[in-house]
């Protein structure tokens, strides 16, 4: 498991989301980005394979931990939105659809995780967990309304290769309400 500090990238793009907001952090692990969240007053849902993370989040009273496999088990969350969903250092990519269709108009998504190029540095190396150029920005970006797109070296936490996106669900109009609103 990696450092317990939330990442920057999720720091910096959640920090305005109002209290009371549904978000999502998918693939927890201990859950860093999930007692962010709910430290910033959101109703949090995390998911994770691994036992060991219901038991990081188990005194957190905002966060709801859900059990599943993500790669083996149907989508766990079927018909939810979420105001905001997070996902870092994962990637599955056949996920990327049921993560557009799980966010709520107006939503936020923030996802960061390794890229090309990142075996030069150390694992992940296998290119099935490492994103093409711009793969999250033709994933997301095209439908979705663009607030940042980072590819590249990185030192923080460790050196790496990584991508990361902020961008919102919606047309200009449903994006203005959200933002109003402080999604
Ligand atoms: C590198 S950790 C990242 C954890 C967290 N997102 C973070 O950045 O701190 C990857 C997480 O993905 C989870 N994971 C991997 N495969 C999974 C799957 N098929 N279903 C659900 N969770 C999975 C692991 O259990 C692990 O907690």
């Amino acid at each position: 498991m990696i450092a317990d500090a939330p990442s920057g990238w999720v720091a910096r793009w959640t920090a305005q989301l109002g209290a009371g907001i549904s978000a999502l952090d998918l693939a927890c692990g201990s859950g860093r980005h999930a007692r962010l969240l709910a430290g910033r007053g959101c109703r949090v849902t995390a998911v994770d394979r691994d036992p060991a993370a219901a038991q990081a989040l188990v005194n957190e009273p905002n966060v709801e931990f859900v059990h599943a496999d993500l790669e083996a088990d149907p989508w766990p969350l079927a018909k939810r939105t979420f105001d905001a969903i997070v996902v870092t250092n994962y990637l599955h990519r056949p996920l990327f659809t049921a993560l557009k269709r799980a966010l709520a108009p107006g939503g936020l998504l923030v996802y960061e995780t390794f890229a090309a190029g990142n075996a030069a540095f150390g694992r992940p190396s296998n290119p099935d967990y490492l994103l093409r150029p711009r793969e999250l920005l033709d994933a997301f970006g095209a439908d979705m309304r663009l607030l940042a797109f980072e590819d590249g070296f990185t030192t923080q936490p460790k050196p790496a290769m990584v991508q990361r996106i902020a961008a919102r669900n919606g047309d200009v109009a449903a994006v203005l309400a959200a933002e109003k609103c402080h999604l």
